[in-house]
């Protein structure tokens, strides 16, 4: 009679001590999937929790900002632009040359300097002279005639804007009468 008791004792007994330990160490492995599904859920969670309406000022702001990156953006896609022979961003001629006399041209001042001015080949070998010698422009080394006959060829005296020349064989004179 004991003989067939103990067993079956044992047996409930370990049975019991084996659902114990086995809810334990599930709350621990729960306990720890937890955890790391927190750790790794971390930042969505905090989102979550701090998910806000946007003001209308902060709206306004947003706005603001992806305006300026679109006028930004569409600058860029102008940069180097040209529409009747003139390239938009510098005013200057378009030229197979025109990123040589960009770069030695308008690093000190604005281009509308160069191309308001007008000369002779010569006229503006004396104004780089001048700048040479009193404003701290490099030597152009070979890129100079490259430069001079730019220069030469679309700033010429002939091509300003000057009067034309008077017709005096048909000009009405009359004469100023001073009191
Ligand atoms: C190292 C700087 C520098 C560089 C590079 C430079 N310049 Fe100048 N330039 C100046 C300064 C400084 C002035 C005087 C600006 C002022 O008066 O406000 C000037 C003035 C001028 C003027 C006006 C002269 C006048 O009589 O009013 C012209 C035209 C000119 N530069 C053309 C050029 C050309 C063309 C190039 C390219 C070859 C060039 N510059 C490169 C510094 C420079």
């Amino acid at each position: 009679m004991e003989n067939q008791n103990r067993p079956s004792f044992w047996s409930g007994f370990m049975s019991t001590n084996w659902s114990i330990l086995i809810t334990i160490l599930s709350v621990f492995v729960g306990a720890i999937i937890i955890c790391f599904g927190y750790l790794f859920l971390e930042d969505d969670i905090q989102k979550h929790l701090q998910k806000k309406e946007l003001t209308p000022a902060q709206l306004e702001k947003l706005t603001q900002r992806a305006e300026q990156r679109i006028s930004i953006a569409a600058e860029e896609a102008n940069w180097d632009k040209v529409v009747d022979g003139i390239h938009l961003r510098t005013g200057f001629h378009a030229d197979p040359n025109l990123q040589t006399i960009i770069s030695a041209c308008t690093s000190c001042h604005s281009s509308k300097l160069v191309t308001q001015n007008r000369a002779t080949r010569e006229g503006w070998e004396t104004m780089i002279r001048w700048m040479q010698a009193t404003q701290g422009l490099q030597d152009l080394g070979d890129s100079e005639p490259v430069i001079l006959d730019y220069l030469a060829k679309y700033y010429a005296p002939k091509a300003t804007g000057r009067r034309a020349q008077l017709d005096l064989a048909n000009i009405e004179w009359y004469i100023l009468e001073l009191e």
